[in-house]
């Protein structure tokens, strides 16, 4: 028995909690990055942070995209899943020195900076090595990404890149700084962004800032967009790949890049939440004075969004056709907020019943947790179970 794209039966076999991935989506999804990259010379990394699992990221790498890490156990993940570190950049805030000279060790492509200190511990790192680190600055371009607060990243009040204002003193430095060669500029507004205009106020920073670096003579051989394309967690049977054609001809239209620049990407979400769900089995149903509850055994461990960013996940009940009742989807952790969905219309369900909590291949296994000491869930494939 199959229910949607779910091989139900097959699914029944396996201890739940887990997540189940749709290989042959994902495959399309890439098929379609990769078509829709080639058309501008445009160059993607895989934000390995949305998923980190290791199946899904060999196949990545093996279709020929770069890598976007944000820790030092992130690029050596990446390196060992097969991308190669002249693919893989690396951002972040705070980067240790341990995971800096790592980086320096496997001669990744570029380090994308996000602070003047930052800068200097490279520098200071790379000449004791004898070597020259790349370097992009991510620049705070102030564009509000008009996302939930805690996945905006490009507002003057986040914590993350230069601030515009100092990129003057910045370039003063660089001029002392031996060991770095700086080859590009790097931003990342915010995550989840449904409509791709909110990428055009972007576009038109990184051309006023285009036009400061030329003034100041510096050469810029590459421009990092960041990621941030969202995807349609309501319908995700209508819309199971994200509107990568428009995304990337909006930036191929606005984008002032100049004579052999190159826009580089670093896409997670939209790339691997589709393909992915969580299944988990109800395991006890309680009526309570005004409410029923489906109690089930996947809990906020397994799945953080809907509790860390009030995050909507569709739920359906893949081994039920009875009539829809109305529901809270509630999981066995201590705690109020561990909760995946209130008053949610489901199939009437059963002790025992399989519900997919969909679009959870990105920030989902990854952000997995052991409170309560609970075991991870584990991951399954569509074309090997
Ligand atoms: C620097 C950077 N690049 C890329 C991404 C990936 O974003 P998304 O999954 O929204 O495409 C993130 C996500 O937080 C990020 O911080």
């Amino acid at each position: 028995m199959t229910k949607g794209n779910f091989p139900v039966d097959k699914l029944k076999g396996i201890e739940t909690p887990f997540y189940y991935y749709d290989i042959e989506l994902l495959k399309k999804t890439l098929k379609i990055v990769k078509e829709e990259t080639k058309k501008y010379g445009f160059i993607q990394h895989y934000a390995v942070k949305a998923n980190a699992n290791r199946r899904i990221l060999e196949l990545i790498a093996s279709e020929g995209f770069g890598a976007d890490c944000v820790s030092g156990n992130e690029v050596k993940t990446a390196v060992n899943s097969g991308f190669p570190a002249s693919k893989i950049v690396f951002a972040g805030v705070g980067k240790t020195d341990k995971e800096i000279t790592l980086a320096l060790d496997l001669n990744i492509f570029c380090f994308n900076v996000e602070s003047l200190p930052e800068l200097e511990v490279i520098n200071e790192l790379a000449a004791k090595k004898g070597k020259t680190a790349q370097v992009a600055l991510r620049i705070n371009p102030n564009v509000d990404a008009h996302t939930h607060e805690y996945i905006t990243t490009g507002l003057n009040e986040n914590k993350f890149g230069f601030s515009m204002a100092h990129l003057d003193s910045v370039l003063d430095t660089l001029k002392s700084l031996k060991n770095i060669n700086l080859i590009g500029i790097h931003f990342h507004i915010g995550s989840q962004i449904e409509d791709a205009h909110t990428f055009e106020p972007l576009c038109a920073r990184v051309n006023e800032l285009q036009d400061f670096f030329e003034e100041k003579g510096v050469k810029l051989e590459l421009i990092n967009l960041g990621g941030g394309l969202g995807i349609d967690y309501e319908k995700p049977n209508e819309n199971p790949i994200a509107n990568f054609p428009e995304y990337f001809e909006l930036f191929s239209k606005q984008l002032k890049l100049r004579s052999g620049q190159i826009a580089h990407f670093e896409l997670g979400r939209a790339i691997v939440a589709q393909c992915g769900s969580l299944v988990t089995k109800t395991t006890y149903i309680k009526h309570g004075e005004s409410k029923s509850f489906v109690i089930v055994d996947a809990g906020m461990t397994d799945l953080i969004r809907p509790a860390l960013y009030q995050a909507y996940h569709k739920i359906e009940n893949i081994t039920s056709d009875l009539p829809v009742k109305k529901y809270d989807v509630v999981g066995p952790i201590c705690e109020s907020s561990d909760f995946f969905a209130k008053d949610y219309e489901l199939n009437e369900t059963e002790r025992g019943d399989l519900l997919v909590l969909r679009s959870a291949g990105a920030y989902g296994e990854i952000m997995a947790s052991q409170y309560n000491c609970r075991e991870l869930p584990k991951g399954y494939f569509s074309d090997k179970i």
